[in-house]
């Protein structure tokens, strides 16, 4: 490993860790040393760092910070919430993929395609909060759009795969699967109810208005990054696919829109790939897109039902652009903007 920084990722053995140790490696970030850490049960196991490299899983619970200068975090919330503040403190910047933090007023909500200036604000709390997968691909579509015609209310349905429960949620898609097929029961433990075969309109818990903490965060979420003014409505649903989240989505804009220039906007947006033929399968699916970096935009037509109105259907790898790869994008963009110092 060559002159850079020393990263510390924990949450290493997960489904999210294990695709920030891949993409740190294939996009070179610059690293003198990584070091993988997980919860007692994983330490000593082995993760791979790369094709070349494989890291023993080190206990988060026990790890000392000091001289590290990156710490990228999915260990789940109630884990980041004791000790991403535990590896500020010891001169760490932490890069956190949970929602433990995102909504405090001090910790920016960075996608770094939207608001890459919000970084500069981490200095407090030396702590910046990777948004929810389902948010982040649809800020990232909406983005060349607001800046254009101004994003009024948007109304989403999402279509999300059982990666974003984690390892465990794969797992149970696959032996759900099998139960299916040779008619053993199935005992729902991650999901509501038997997730093969089925779509669940349910995903984190539901809030006094009835709607879902998932459909909170895409809607307050969205107003933290783009725009405190734009209202949303999201129906968040579990779908039986392993890998890529779908988003079925319709805005509402303040400006008339021109379709041809919608297109364009979409086309030369940095991280969006538009695939929209009118023919049989002239769109993205969830299976397309997995192991890739962009949000792919479909289905780009007009919403006659409301002024202004533009729907499209937008997919993208949750692991890659809704979690690993928008944290590595932080951590590079933090070194573009000269925000981070090497620890001494
Ligand atoms: N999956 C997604 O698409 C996605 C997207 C954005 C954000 N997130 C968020 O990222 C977090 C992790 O998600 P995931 O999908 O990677 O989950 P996961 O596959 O279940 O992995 C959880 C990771 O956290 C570690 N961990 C659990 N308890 C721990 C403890 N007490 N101390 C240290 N490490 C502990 C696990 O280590 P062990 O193997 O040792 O148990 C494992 O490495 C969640 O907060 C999730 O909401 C996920």
């Amino acid at each position: 490993m060559s002159q850079g920084f020393r990263v510390a990722v924990a949450g290493a053995t997960g489904a999210v860790g294990r695709e920030i140790l891949k993409t740190l490696a294939e996009r070179q970030f610059p690293v003198s040393e990584v070091v993988a850490l997980a919860s007692g049960r994983s330490a000593g196991q082995p993760v791979s760092f790369g094709d070349k490299t494989v890291l023993t899983v080190r206990n988060l619970e026990t790890f000392d910070f000091a001289g590290f200068d990156i710490g990228l975090f999915s260990p789940g919330a109630a884990v980041s919430a004791i000790h991403a503040p535990r590896a500020a403190a010891a001169g760490c910047i932490v890069i956190d993929n949970t929602s433990h933090f995102r909504m405090e007023p001090d910790v920016p909500l960075v996608v770094p395609e939207v608001n890459p200036q919000a970084l500069a604000r981490h200095t407090r709390r030396r702590i910046i909060a990777n948004p929810n997968c389902s948010t982040i691909q649809m800020v990232v579509a909406l983005k060349p759009l607001h800046d254009r015609f101004r994003v009024k209310r948007v109304v989403v349905s999402t279509y999300q795969s059982v990666s974003g429960a984690g390892k465990e949620g794969m797992d149970e898609l696959f032996t759900s699967t099998k139960a299916f097929f040779v008619n053993d029961p199935v005992k729902p433990q991650i999901f509501t109810k038997n997730i093969a075969y089925n779509c669940i309109p349910h995903i984190d818990k539901f809030l006094d208005d009835g709607s879902t903490k998932e459909e909170w965060k895409m809607a307050v979420e969205t107003r933290k990054i783009l725009d405190p003014d734009i209202a949303v409505f999201a129906t968040c649903v579990r779908v039986p696919v392993f890998i890529g989240h779908a988003e079925a989505v319709s805005v509402e804009f303040e400006h008339p829109v021109n379709l041809g220039e919608a297109r364009d906007l979409l086309r030369n947006f940095p991280g969006v790939v538009v695939i929209d033929g009118h023919d049989d399968g002239g769109y993205i699916t969830p299976a397309d897109c997995q192991g890739e970096d962009a949000v792919y935009v479909s289905r780009i037509r007009r919403d006659p039902t409301v002024p202004n109105g533009l729907g499209f259907w937008c997919v993208s790898d949750n692991l890659r652009k809704g979690a690993a790869l928008n944290a590595v994008q932080i951590a590079e963009s933090l070194i573009t903007q000269n925000l981070l110092q090497k620890a001494a």
